[in-house]
């Protein structure tokens, strides 16, 4: 199960992947103007700076909604860095856009992804990867795991046919979401680091160590 962190925040990249819990990461606009970086050379440079931490894909978002534009932005984005992924959302002329890059030989992540019929486009027309939000899916239906059940839809969709499209599990809200993709069988999770470091706790750990230290100072000072 490959993790990527949900960020564009350097310093928690970097501390995920001293950890070497994850292998790549996905950004958003959104995610972008948190950090503050604005302006095109602003930006790619940022996408340059997280290339440089980790040793797998990173998502840049397009900002671009028509066909000729999103072609020209997800070049330019793509020849920042090898493991560049132009991220697309699925939109009509972002469709056309991904099936153009899959000609091409450029990844792609298909973002904003509600529904197994969207994600099934999107592998037919060649993404690398789909982006399934499951936390927004579960605010809008006003419904827990509504997001998972999405998810595993998707799976049994594209298991039934061989799609290579990566599934990438994104809008997680919790640790345990990210154990319940993992028993889905998704192919990749994104995660915040909120979401992330969680995942290192339990409270029998801590209350064993502290255990442990206390019996051993007793015999040895
Ligand atoms: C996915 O790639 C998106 O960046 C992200 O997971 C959106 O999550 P949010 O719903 O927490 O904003």
């Amino acid at each position: 199960m490959i993790f990527f962190i949900d960020s564009a925040n350097l310093n928690e990249i970097r501390q995920v992947n001293d950890l070497g819990l994850i292998s790549g990461v996905t950004t958003n606009p959104s995610l972008m103007s948190k950090e503050d970086v604005a302006g095109k050379n602003e930006i790619l440079d940022h996408y340059q700076d997280i290339c440089d931490i980790v040793s797998g894909d990173v998502s840049a978002e397009v900002i671009s909604t028509q066909f000729d534009d999103i072609i020209k932005e997800g070049h330019q984005l793509s020849e920042i860095d090898k493991k560049i992924v132009v991220k697309v959302p699925m939109i009509e002329d972002g469709l056309k856009a991904i099936y153009y890059f899959a000609k091409n030989k450029i990844k792609t992540n298909c973002t904003l992804i509600f529904s197994p019929s969207q994600a099934l486009l999107a592998a037919k027309a060649g993404a690398t990867y789909v982006s399934p939000f499951i936390g927004r899916l579960d605010d809008w239906a006003k419904q827990e795991n509504t997001g998972l059940a999405m998810l595993s839809d998707i799976k049994t969709i594209f298991d039934n046919y061989n799609y290579t499209t990566k599934i990438l599990a994104a809008s997680i809200r919790n640790s345990q979401q990210i154990v319940e993709c993992g028993k889905i069988g998704v192919d990749v999770i994104t995660a915040p680091f909120t979401s992330l470091m969680p995942l290192i706790k339990h409270p029998l750990t801590d209350l064993g160590l502290k255990k442990f230290l206390a019996d051993y100072k007793k015999n040895n000072l």
